[in-house]
């Protein structure tokens, strides 16, 4: 079985650097034991290089980047002041992220090319609401079919080829609420997702992680799918104990 990537996305959480470094070194120490995962961890800005010059055993995230190298755009981050602080990958499009700062797929799009350009790994999340998936499968499928094609337009003209992308199929009915996916239905999204994305326009081979609910009690079967990369921990990301038994996934089933 491959390693799988398993990243926590922290949001705004938490609100000292007290509190964050207490979390991250936890997770760094489970990390260097753990075997087979990869451990990604995206705390907030202000945290995050701190941390990522401190701690090893995991690697580093943020939670957005802007598509400009430099210049006036107050309040943004540039790929490469993120590459150039120990962080490798990024989030991009995270369903919050649309919903309340208003990010269209134009910008996501312009978004994840920068990153991939400045060697970033990119986590572009994608997923369908409720009233889509109330549809069926096929409904969720064609839904994320057009936001990949939005999102990754005229990927194919970068150079060299991005395989630093990896996609996070989150259905937003499912994230925060207690109620995750059915791991069958993710794996069948997560194999249209690499079928979709290898044909000749994309030649992509890109990694498919969950996200949306996931603890530690359900991590085990979601990943025991080949097809399924990883996955993406909000709420679970946050408590130390939780995390590392989802670290340890393999051990404690
Ligand atoms: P959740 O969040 O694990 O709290 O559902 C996942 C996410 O938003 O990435």
């Amino acid at each position: 079985m491959n390693r799988k990537i398993l990243v926590a996305n922290w949001k705004m959480n938490p609100q000292t650097f007290v509190e964050a470094e207490r979390l991250a070194k936890a997770v760094s120490d489970a990390a260097r034991k753990a075997k087979g995962v990869e451990v990604v961890l995206c705390p907030p800005f202000t945290w995050l290089t701190d941390l990522s010059h401190k701690l090893k055993f995991v690697s580093w995230g943020a939670q957005d980047t802007f598509w400009e190298e430099r210049g006036p755009f107050t309040g943004e981050t540039s790929p490469a002041m993120l590459k150039n602080s120990k962080v490798d990958y990024v989030i991009i499009g995270h369903s919050e992220r649309r919903r309340w700062l208003h990010e269209t797929d134009q910008m996501i799009n312009k978004k994840v090319l920068a990153a991939l350009r400045a060697k970033l790994k990119v986590i572009l999340c994608v997923g369908e609401p409720l009233s889509v998936r109330k549809k069926g499968l096929q409904a969720a499928k064609n839904f994320v079919k057009n936001q990949l094609q939005k999102d990754l337009k005229n990927i194919y003209n970068l150079k060299p080829k991005t395989h630093n992308l990896i996609i996070a199929y989150e259905p937003i009915w499912a994230i925060g609420t207690g109620k995750p996916d059915d791991p069958a239905e993710t794996a069948e999204m997560s194999r249209f997702i690499k079928e979709y994305l290898k044909p000749k326009t994309y030649n992509l081979k890109p990694k498919v992680l969950y996200g949306g609910s996931v603890t530690s009690l359900n991590i085990g079967r979601i990943l025991e799918y080949n097809e399924i990369d990883g996955a993406l921990v909000g709420g679970a990301s946050l408590k130390a104990n939780e995390f590392k038994k989802i670290i340890q996934w393999k051990s404690i089933r």
